[in-house]
């Protein structure tokens, strides 16, 4: 084995790091709440295993078989004359903007890990003040907790994917595994238990919009970490003769897992509060901690411990969304990976800024364009638009453009013929054509 490749089970956990993280933990719950559960819950499943997990296996079978940054594999396995494919590699710049609002909001989880030891908020009313009143006032307390985000990614991307990447994730997603379990486990013998299972599985089709087939596969996505050339970056320090197939199953599963669990936990506890789950972005940041504080002193270790897992969840992936922009400017701008590492940190960390001031009450007027302010564009553009776009390139390139051969080789051996006809249907036709569809919508070019 190369030596600064990924173990088996390395390349997993890292992948599922990536994976897993405000994704599923903060903001599937509250889209699922806001959108009504079972019946979206269930178009995001379908959305997940059918086109998410195809384009993901496809990320890490261009990955694997190129080992090299997300511009020179497409370079690469393009046939000759096709070489401008190469530009598909450049979607790792969509990472810079996921990344911005995402340390943002890892800067909120860091304050109230504090908040759960020191002063849960006694009410709800008090809670959206305390939280609003952070967005929007305490700048400075916002800035200490987001520079600290900035300093734990580089640190980690600086030291490579087997010192840095791989060790953190080793440790990492074990603890927040262990402690969604524990959480699970609590939440089962509360009394809103089934009632979070009939939110989240009984289809209510009254409650669904259309607009929420968007929401869920923008979320796909998102969730998954593909069209970004995230997965494949990962999937490039991966040996290729791994089950790439089985690895990626596994990683797919964990994520969809982990979503159901953290809604499951969130749920329980809303339900059983008395509380409604339909309260947006908040749900984690407003409604928890009141009800937290009414729980007492289980309360505090229930909430010091769920935002200890968002926390773990959510740097695993702000580390991969960072990596990427590193490997390309390594490989192909013969950068040392100590300088490429902080160059792009700093970078990122600066737009950073301006993003966490959009919330803030004294910059949210000047940086607030149209009906959004700067943080949730760079959500939506980013989630809803360039995610899906760099995700129809791979299965276009997979699909029309690379060698079948390649493709063929890297799946028959392990799943026979059936799986990767299906496979390379959905890559061909109803990947690009339902997101397409989609995204003409969103961008309101057709109505349906
Ligand atoms: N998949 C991550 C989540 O669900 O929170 C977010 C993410 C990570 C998106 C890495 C994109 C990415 F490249
Ligand atoms: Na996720």
């Amino acid at each position: 084995m190369h030596k600064n490749r990924f173990t088996r089970v390395g390349f997993i956990l890292a992948a599922a790091g990536s994976a897993v993280g405000l994704g599923n933990i903060w903001k599937f719950p509250y889209i699922t709440g806001d959108n009504g559960g079972g019946v979206f819950v269930l178009v995001y499943l379908a959305t997940v295993f059918l086109i998410g997990m195809s384009i993901f296996i496809a990320e890490v079978l261009l990955g694997s078989n190129a080992h090299k940054d997300g511009v020179s594999t497409f370079e690469t396995l393009a046939p000759k004359g096709k070489k401008y494919w190469k530009y598909s590699g450049f979607t790792f710049l969509t990472g810079f903007m996921i990344l911005t609002f995402y340390s943002v909001v890892i800067a909120w989880i860091f304050n109230y890990i504090v908040l759960s030891l020191t002063a849960l908020p006694a009410s709800f009313k008090d809670s959206e003040t305390l939280f609003l009143g952070f967005l929007k006032n305490d700048i400075y307390t916002q800035l200490i907790y987001y520079t600290l985000t900035f300093i734990l990614i580089a640190l980690t991307i600086a030291k490579g994917i087997k010192k840095g990447i791989e060790k953190l994730n080793n440790i990492l997603m074990p603890a927040l595994m262990l402690i969604l379990l524990g959480l699970l486990i609590y939440s089962i013998q509360l009394d809103g238990f089934m009632k979070a299972v009939d939110f989240m599985f009984y289809p209510n089709f009254e409650k669904f919009k259309s607009g929420s087939i968007i929401v869920a596969v923008g979320h796909a996505f998102f969730t998954l970490s593909i069209g970004m050339v995230t997965i494949l970056t990962y999937a490039a320090s991966l040996d290729k003769d791994v089950n790439i197939v089985k690895a990626s199953i596994w990683v797919v599963v964990m994520d969809t897992l982990i979503a159901i669990v953290a809604g499951l936990i969130i749920f329980s506890i809303t339900f059983t509060a008395g509380q409604e789950p339909s309260k947006g972005a908040g749900l984690v940041f407003i409604t928890l901690p009141a009800i937290f504080f009414e729980m007492g002193t289980i309360g505090i270790f229930l909430s010091f411990l769920f935002f200890v897992a968002l926390a773990f969840a959510a740097i695993t992936s702000a580390v991969s969304i960072l990596e990427p922009t590193v490997m390309y400017l390594v490989e192909r701008r013969n950068i040392e990976r100590k300088k490429a590492t902080y160059g792009a940190a700093l970078f990122a960390y600066v737009i950073g800024i301006v993003v966490l001031l959009s919330n803030t009450a004294v910059f949210s007027e000047s940086l607030t364009f149209g009906s959004k302010n700067l943080f949730d564009w760079f959500d939506f553009i980013s989630s809803a638009i360039l995610m899906p776009l760099g995700g129809i390139a791979v299965a276009i390139f997979v699909g029309y453009i690379l060698d079948k051969e390649v493709a063929r080789n890297a799946i028959v051996p392990h799943t026979g013929e059936k799986f990767y006809n299906i496979w390379l249907f959905i890559m061909r036709y109803v990947a690009p054509i339902s997101v397409f569809i989609i995204m003409l919508k969103e961008i309101g070019i057709i109505t349906i």
